[in-house]
């Protein structure tokens, strides 16, 4: 069963029709738990399923209006070596990386339902001549833009005009004591970075945050790091500690707390897509069976073309109801509730 319409003279099909509105309906009765709600609730769902029905275009209908964040984890690569991460142990070879181009293509089709497009890796600005595109066309077609990095590549020349863009800075810190940082980092990288950040706060202004990963072993230091960034105004964020395959740290919320309140996952939002060009819905989606496999290739094929195959549609509805410690990472969560001021 697809959501998605072609509003073409006679289509879909009467039967077509019915089928969709069955299976989107039945879906949305079987989650309404109180029986006297149950018929005014389908009332208004099935309302809006016909006002949708004929909205404007097949994506736009699926995914709404600027309702998705396009993810791109630009490489796997690294010049640090964390060991709460394990991405940098898995470089991709130079000559497998993306085309920036494919990138810029998926960009100029997806604009018009972006709220945001996010960079991240391994470490972005290892590409910074991609970043810069991206960055640039961005802000031409009106996508904020957000890139999450380990700060250490990033210059005054860079900072300026990325001010100008008004695009969003992330740099992850766990910790502001050199010898913690340098333990966090695998590299003796705080002389490096922290006068980088002191730089892109004077630059940036608003335009800077700060996220750090919540352990066992970091949870002595995290709260320093609030502290330090409260001194400056600066927004900060904690992304709780999840598996990314390294073993090395240890949770200091466990998986089922984090699964334990009934809020489902937002990452159906998302479109993501990997150093290689593979599109996903989320970068977890090897948890979720019919997800495993990429939805396509934007270096193959073109984006829309992708996202309004039935797979694509069956794996968001799948993951309406998806409810695993994942859902805590900070893309996977509803943009209103990120770095509370
Ligand atoms: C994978 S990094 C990539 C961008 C960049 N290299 C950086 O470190 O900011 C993206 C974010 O994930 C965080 N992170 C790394 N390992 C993590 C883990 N095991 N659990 C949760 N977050 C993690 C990083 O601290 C960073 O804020
Ligand atoms: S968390 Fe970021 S900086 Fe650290 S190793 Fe992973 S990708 Fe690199
Ligand atoms: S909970 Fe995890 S696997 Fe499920 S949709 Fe969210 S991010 Fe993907």
């Amino acid at each position: 069963m697809s959501l998605i319409y072609s509003l073409k003279k006679g289509h879909p099909t009467f039967i077509r029709a019915w089928k969709d509105y069955i299976g989107e309906i039945g879906h949305f009765a079987r989650r309404v738990e109180n029986p006297l709600l149950m018929a005014p609730m389908v009332a208004l769902k099935s309302a809006e399923w016909c006002i949708y029905r004929w909205y404007k275009t097949p994506l736009r209908r699926f995914y709404g209006v600027r309702g998705n964040e396009l993810i791109y984890m630009i490489t796997n690569a690294c010049n640090d070596r964390c060991p709460k991460c394990a991405i940098w142990e898995r470089p991709e070879p130079k000559s497998q990386h993306l085309d920036v181009a494919h990138f810029l293509r998926c960009l100029e089709r997806l604009h018009h339902n972006l709220y945001q497009v996010t960079l991240t890796g391994g470490e972005p600005m290892l590409f910074k001549r991609d970043v810069e595109r991206i960055a640039e066309d961005a802000h031409r077609l009106g996508v904020p833009m957000v890139m999450v990095t380990n700060g250490r590549l990033i210059d005054e020349a860079f900072l300026q005009r990325y001010k100008q863009m008004g695009h969003l800075l992330v740099i992850s810190v766990d910790s502001v004591d050199r010898e913690k940082w340098n333990e966090f980092r695998g590299t003796n990288s705080y002389d490096i970075v922290m006068p980088k950040i002191e730089l892109a706060h004077r630059i940036l202004r608003d335009q800077l945050r700060i996220q750090s990963v919540l352990a066992r072993e970091s949870q002595e230091e995290v709260p320093k790091v609030a502290a330090w960034c409260k001194a400056r105004g600066i927004p900060h964020n904690v992304q709780l500690y999840q598996d990314f395959g390294a073993d090395n740290w240890t949770h200091a919320v466990q998986p089922e707390q984090m699964t334990a309140d009934s809020t489902p996952c937002a990452a159906r939002k998302n479109i993501c897509v990997y150093p290689n060009g593979d599109v996903v819905k989320c970068f977890d989606h090897r948890r979720i069976p019919i997800a495993r496999e990429p939805l396509g290739n934007i270096a193959r094929q073109d984006i829309l073309e992708i996202l309004c195959t039935r797979r694509a549609t069956e794996v968001t509805r799948v993951m309406r109801d998806c409810n695993m410690p994942c859902k805590q990472m900070s893309c996977n969560k509803p943009q209103v509730m990120l770095f509370p001021q």
